[in-house]
């Protein structure tokens, strides 16, 4: 059974890899989604998205993108770099993203969606695979269809997150669905969603699927799958630690992100983070008035000081 870390914007970095990898590391790393067409923009910046540290083998590049040629051309390039694998979003629903004819909008077309497959599976020597939603219905045999044509054009790891394309985080994840699609494929299956903690990581790690995503709580606790592997002991998080680990991401990201990626990457963090924190959204508060990653680092010991002393 493996533990992948999920794709997320501005989250699944390399500062935050390394993080995870400090308590002790999971199986797969993805990337955040990397625009296609951005990475031939030959802007600043994709030299930092193409970062594949700490592990190499064991990073997923993510790609969004819509248009076909853009994504193939895209998937060689980064094929060409050290990593295990490369994934197509074809799960994100974002407004912005979604309007473009990328992410989940790719659902609504087998054929389209087909065509893309069988042309990067043609580009790329490493891992192919898929993360999607159930799709714009709750219409599983639909899934189903979807899903086989992406395993007949060469898709070798569909990663599902069972809610549609437009639910919210509110609606449950159904995960009976991760099970049955994986009876329906001969491929391996991952489910994600709604993973809260080490235990749910391990509930859902019964078998029934081939792999578990962790994604917003792998922010929150970076132990998680330490946690899980039984490494870490289970009464790990005490203030002590949070305040490290908060200090060691901010020493992380200004080692392995842009300056101009600082303050949005903190930001996105902290949201999470703090929610270890009793005072938490007091803190969030605070940290989203600083500028920069000192003034956050200043807000941040503070807090420890004042409200919750060692
Ligand atoms: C802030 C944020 C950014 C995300 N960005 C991506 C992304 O770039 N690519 C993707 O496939 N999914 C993205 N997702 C979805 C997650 O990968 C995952 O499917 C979702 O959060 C459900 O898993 P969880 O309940 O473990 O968080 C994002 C989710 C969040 C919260």
């Amino acid at each position: 059974m493996s533990f992948l870390c999920a794709p997320m914007a501005e989250l699944s970095h390399r500062a935050l890899r390394e993080l995870i990898e400090g308590f002790g590391g999971c199986d797969e790393y993805f990337t955040e989604m990397i625009s296609a067409a951005a990475l031939f923009g030959g802007g600043p910046f994709e030299v930092w998205y193409m970062d594949s540290g700490p592990r190499p083998e064991k990073l997923i590049f993510q790609l969004v993108g819509a248009d076909i040629e853009q994504i193939v051309k895209a998937a060689a390039l980064l094929d060409r770099q050290e990593c295990a694998g490369i994934d197509i979003n074809m799960g994100c629903s974002a407004p912005l993203i979604r309007k473009t004819g990328a992410g989940v909008a790719w659902m609504t077309s087998i054929d389209r969606a087909g065509e893309l497959i069988g042309r990067v599976r043609q580009a790329v020597k490493r891992r192919l695979s898929v993360k999607l939603r159930i799709g714009f219905e709750d219409d599983f045999d639909y899934l189903v269809r979807f899903c086989r044509r992406l395993e007949a054009e060469g898709t070798e790891l569909i990663t599902l997150h069972p809610r549609t394309a437009g639910e919210k985080f509110k609606r449950k994840a159904r995960w009976e669905y991760v099970g049955r699609l994986r009876q329906e494929l001969g491929i391996p299956v991952a489910g994600n969603g709604d993973i809260a903690s080490a235990e749910d990581l391990l509930y859902r790690a019964d078998g029934s699927c081939d792999a578990v995503m962790v994604g917003r709580a792998a922010v929150r606790q970076p132990w998680i799958f330490a946690q899980a592997r039984k490494t870490l002991a289970q009464s790990f998080t005490n203030e002590n630690a949070i305040e490290e680990t908060g200090l060691r991401f901010l020493e992380l990201l200004a080692r392995y992100q842009p300056p101009e990626f600082h303050l949005s990457r903190a930001r996105r963090f902290f949201a999470f983070f703090c929610d270890n924190l009793k005072w938490g959204n007091y803190l969030k508060n605070q940290l989203n008035r600083e500028h920069d990653l000192p003034g956050i680092e200043r807000v941040w010991r503070e807090y420890f000081r004042e409200h919750e002393p060692a």
